[in-house]
């Protein structure tokens, strides 16, 4: 495997993770619905993930690759992810806002990564792309941090005591 093969296999991981990221966004939306504001956000940022899946489609076609399915390994993980949000739970919101946490902070990691991959092997281009999705997904982990607190205590509020 060359160096440019590597990069192309890691945008084809993240590609895998923000396709599986739009799945769990939009049951999450429907999760959210007595939550107007927390749907509002999760709203805005299933809109930028599908876009963040078209940019890394880009990315890898740039580079003369191809698009391939989930692997495996991806949708395992994000599978735990989803898992939170099918439950009939009423703490649902609070279970998806701590895996939503999780899964934002690993597209920051990733995108970190590819950034350096792709400056690494002069691609500029894709390193900018990258550079402004990792923005995106930083803003929404920080939204949720900052919102974890309140979306808690709603929930506690309206559980019965
Ligand atoms: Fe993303
Ligand atoms: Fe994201």
């Amino acid at each position: 495997m060359t160096a440019k093969d590597m990069l192309i296999s890691w945008l084809n991981d993240a590609y895998g993770m923000e396709n599986s990221l739009v799945k769990i966004l939009e049951h999450q939306i429907k999760d959210a619905k007595d939550y107007p504001e927390i749907q509002t956000r999760l709203q805005t940022h299933l809109e930028e993930t599908r876009r963040h899946a078209d940019l890394v489609k880009g990315c890898v076609e740039s580079l003369g690759g191809k698009t391939s399915a989930v692997k495996a390994g991806m949708a395992s993980l994000f599978g735990q992810v989803q898992a939170h949000s099918t439950g009939a739970a009423k703490d649902e919101l609070v279970k998806n806002a701590l895996a939503d946490y999780a899964a934002e902070n690993f597209e920051v990691a990733s995108y970190t990564s590819l950034i350096s991959a792709a400056q690494a092997l002069g691609e500029q281009q894709v390193a900018t792309v990258c550079q402004q999705i990792l923005q995106e997904d930083a803003a929404m982990a920080d939204w949720l941090q900052q919102n974890l607190p309140t979306v808690t205590q709603q929930v506690l509020t309206v559980a019965t005591r």
